[in-house]
């Protein structure tokens, strides 16, 4: 009776979709046109069934569902979107989203994912956004994404990534956003960002970064947004970021640097730079820094936590306070 009562308040705003809520069977006795499903019920355990042909959106999230079976989903060629978030699903069967021709967007966050089959994508060639956020998984198969020429955001944050293959999303030519934040991934390389022409979103913050390796950036010069913040970066190639004309915003914030180089050099926007939170040798070198970013209108964020950890003298001043004579020598 508890949900039912829950159910009538939200009826009462959502009139439109009040029927799908709460403790109704699900999906809800439809109406001939209805083309939008939502169910979502903590106790709900079995995938529902009886979509009706047209339907173009489902939503069955926050249930206690751990398996669907491989025909839940047949014959709904006009299905456009399909919210799977905050289930229990452990794994997918291979062929589950075979016959959706039309589906567009695919979310998986926050289940228990650790793996997938080879193929389960294969015949998703009109996917444009894909989360797999929040799942548990320890690898990714290049095969995955082979099918998905038109995808244009995947999120694949807060697994359990200790690495990704060479060229595994060398067929995404329509990707715009990449996310393997809060990951495990120790270094970078520059084929496992092949194949990204249209990349402009890249996040790798809180990972186990300690290298990068030079070339990691060439093949994705529309980069504007980069966050490699809260990683084991203690030092970084000469010129790694220069191939990157469009970058707007460069996070290095709580990384181990001591030391940097202007980092880029000719970018068409006036960039923003987080290099907060790292033990820097206040020297030549970062009174360099610190002119180089004013002379080239970079603007530095987070400057309060942009402290010197040595020379002892300057121990936790904060960088952009010290005058030009103050600096170390080299
Ligand atoms: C369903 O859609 C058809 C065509 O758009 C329309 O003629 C019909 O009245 C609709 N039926 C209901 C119950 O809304
Ligand atoms: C969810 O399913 C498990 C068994 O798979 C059961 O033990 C648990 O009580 C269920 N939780 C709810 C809220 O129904
Ligand atoms: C799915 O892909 C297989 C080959 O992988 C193909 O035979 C089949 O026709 C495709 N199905 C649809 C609905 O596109
Ligand atoms: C990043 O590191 C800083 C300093 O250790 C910490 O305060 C902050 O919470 C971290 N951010 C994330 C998102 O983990
Ligand atoms: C920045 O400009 C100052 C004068 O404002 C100049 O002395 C210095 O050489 C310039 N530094 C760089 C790195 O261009």
């Amino acid at each position: 009776m508890m949900d039912l009562s829950a159910t009538f308040i939200i009826c009462f705003v959502m009139s439109l979709q009040c029927t799908f809520l709460g403790a109704l069977p699900c999906p809800p006795v439809s109406s001939p046109n209805t083309t939008e499903f939502i169910c979502s019920s903590p106790s709900l355990s079995d995938f529902p069934t009886g979509f009706p042909k047209q339907t173009q959106i489902i939503s069955v999230e926050y249930t206690n569902i751990s398996i669907i079976s491989v025909d839940a989903l047949r014959a709904l060629p006009h299905l456009q979107e399909l919210h799977l978030a905050n289930n229990k699903l452990k794994t997918l069967p291979n062929s589950l989203f075979r016959d959706l021709p039309e589906l567009t967007a695919l979310d998986l966050t926050g289940n228990l994912l650790k793996d997938l089959p080879p193929g389960i994508f294969r015949n998703n060639s009109a996917l444009k956004q894909l989360s797999l956020k929040g799942n548990q998984l320890t690898l990714l198969r290049p095969s995955w994404f082979q099918a998905l020429r038109r995808l244009k955001i995947l999120d694949l944050s807060n697994n359990k990534l200790k690495e990704v293959p060479d060229l595994c999303f060398d067929k995404l030519e329509q990707l715009t956003d990449l996310d393997l934040s809060h990951n495990f991934l120790h270094t970078l390389s520059a084929p496992m960002f092949q194949g990204l022409p249209r990349l402009t979103g890249l996040n790798l913050e809180v990972n186990r970064l300690q290298s990068i390796a030079d070339e990691t950036f060439h093949d994705i010069p529309e980069l504007k947004f980069l966050f490699l913040q809260n990683n084991s970066l203690d030092k970084l190639p000469a010129k790694v970021f220069e191939p990157l004309k469009f970058l707007e915003m460069l996070d290095i914030s709580h990384n181990r640097l001591s030391s940097l180089d202007p980092p880029f050099s000719g970018q068409v926007a006036e960039p923003g730079l987080d290099l907060s939170g790292n033990p820097w040798v206040c020297d030549c070198r970062m009174h360099a820094l610190v002119n180089w970013a004013e002379n080239n209108s970079v603007s530095l964020y987070s400057k309060k936590e942009m402290i010197c950890s040595s020379p002892r003298d300057l121990e936790g001043r904060v960088v952009t306070s010290l005058n030009e004579f103050e600096f170390g020598s080299c």
